[in-house]
């Protein structure tokens, strides 16, 4: 019955949209706004934006020379770490060459299959303190499954640390998030980021107290202030490599790494989960079903037998990659299939377009759960929320399973149902409804 649901997704005109267009409306905030019909047809985009060369590769044989086979030539755009540099200056994210190799060695140990098992049971308190806040009634899920994940990140990273959890916390990074629109056309137009409108201005402002804040949070454990936690390892580790100026930044940079891309991207998983779920109520009682046999077996590792749930999620970070774009710089020349790339070269990877290719995926818009049950044919980077080769999501793990907790105890427990609210996807760097998600929520019996 639900084979054939299509979600909204932003009207695709038949040609090509101008690139200048780029700077107006919609497009300026909405990445995925724009594309034409074609964009989801062929191998390759070029464009030239203000001086960049723009490769925009949706072929996934394209995708794994620069992911993966020549991974060494491709890194972190100079425009991307401008832009970020204020939030998470040179942490894991941004980072390259040997500063990423060794941050990434550090942290590690702390995403392995062991450490995601010593961290379900915060998954678990983190979704039960939600629904202690819940009644029948309208809630914002957006807002619901970003506390949650927020939550969970400072249980898991942070030793639980009140500062972030708070809801100042909560507003100033949705300003930091809002303001990015602003910051990206400033950097795009090479200006120094000095905001002008208010949206930009609250943006700035929520940037500098986030890493304030989580300037304070790295010095409680740096002077052994607090009970040692994720950032307290990060940190000693940080102190045998790097002098103490320079250990004490990267930790800041890496506590707002985690902090921000351990939680936004989850946070809109699980969001855009529940969205489908509501707009297909026959599917959300079966998966509730299914996740409350789960559960009866015991909480902390319910994720492990929610088969069809994890089917569900799969499926709706394909329609709704909470990444839905990423971005690499070329260093050296190279060739993408027929074509030249210069050094200096952007090169753009869109899960957005990929996800939805016609040459990839039959009848790509429509939400269809069995898709992964066997993915013999797919290629391995015709799917790619998590990214790809040695940059992939270094918290893949963690979010799947976090995720996959989260909505099993939620589902077994309530049934969400559509509150009259148009869907429609929005954001620059992640991917959310516009104006949250607000559903229609009813205790099971
Ligand atoms: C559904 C949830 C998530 C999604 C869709 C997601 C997506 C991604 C993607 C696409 C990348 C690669 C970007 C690139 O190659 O340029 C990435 C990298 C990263 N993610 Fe995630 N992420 C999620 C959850 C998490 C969580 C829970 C954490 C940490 C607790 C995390 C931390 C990171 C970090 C630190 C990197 C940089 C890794 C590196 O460059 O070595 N992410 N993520």
């Amino acid at each position: 019955m639900n084979r054939q649901f299509v979600p909204p997704y932003p009207p695709r005109p038949a040609r090509p949209v101008a690139t200048w267009r780029g700077f107006f409306g919609e497009r300026t905030r909405t990445s995925v706004y724009g594309w034409s019909e074609r964009a989801f047809e062929i191998d390759y985009l070029k464009r030239d934006i203000l001086g960049f060369r723009v490769h925009i590769l949706l072929d996934p044989d394209l995708i794994e020379h620069v992911l993966l086979d020549n991974a060494a030539n491709y890194v972190k755009p100079d425009i991307v770490k401008t832009l970020l540099d204020p939030i998470i200056g040179s942490g894991l994210l941004t980072s390259d060459g040997a500063l990423w190799r060794d941050q990434r060695k550090i942290v590690a140990a702390s995403f392995s299959p062991g450490a995601v098992e010593a961290q379900r049971s915060m998954f678990v308190q983190a979704a039960r303190e939600a629904m202690s806040r819940w009644s029948n009634g309208r809630h914002d899920m957006a807002a619901e499954a970003t506390r949650t994940t927020m939550t969970v990140i400072a249980l898991a990273l942070f030793g639980g640390d009140p500062r972030l959890i708070s809801e100042t916390s909560m507003a100033h990074i949705a300003a930091a998030i809002e303001g990015f629109s602003e910051a990206r056309m400033l950097a795009l137009l090479r200006l120094p980021q000095f905001p002008v409108t208010p949206k930009g201005r609250a943006g700035k402002r929520g940037q500098i107290f986030l890493r304030h804040t989580l300037a304070e949070v790295v010095d409680d454990r740096w002077h052994g202030r607090v009970a040692p936690d994720f950032l307290t390892g990060v940190i000693e580790a940080l102190r045998q490599r790097f002098s103490d100026d320079e250990a004490r930044a990267l930790a800041i940079d890496n506590a707002a790494t985690f902090y921000l891309a351990g939680h936004e991207t989850t946070a809109n998983a699980i969001t855009w989960t529940l969205f489908l779920l509501a707009a297909q109520p026959g599917l959300q009682d079966e998966l509730a079903a299914e996740a409350q046999t789960a559960l009866d077996d015991g909480v902390d590792d319910a994720a492990e037998r929610v088969p069809r749930l994890r089917l569900f999620l799969q499926e709706s970070m394909r329609l709704y990659p909470p990444v839905p774009r990423f971005d690499r710089q070329a260093i050296a020349a190279d060739r993408l299939g027929e074509h030249d790339v210069a050094p200096g070269d952007i090169v753009s990877i869109w899960p957005w377009m990929i996800h939805r290719h016609r040459k990839y995926w039959s009848n790509p818009d429509a939400f269809e759960i069995n898709r992964f049950a066997d993915k013999e044919g797919q290629h391995r980077f015709q799917y790619l929320p998590f990214g790809g080769g040695p940059r992939t999501c270094v918290g893949a793990q963690f979010a799947m399973a976090e995720a996959l907790t989260i909505l099993a105890i939620w589902l077994a427990e309530w049934r969400f149902a559509e509150a009259g609210h148009t869907v429609r996807p929005a954001g620059m760097v992640t991917l959310r409804p516009a104006g949250g998600l607000p559903l229609r929520l009813e205790k099971r019996a």
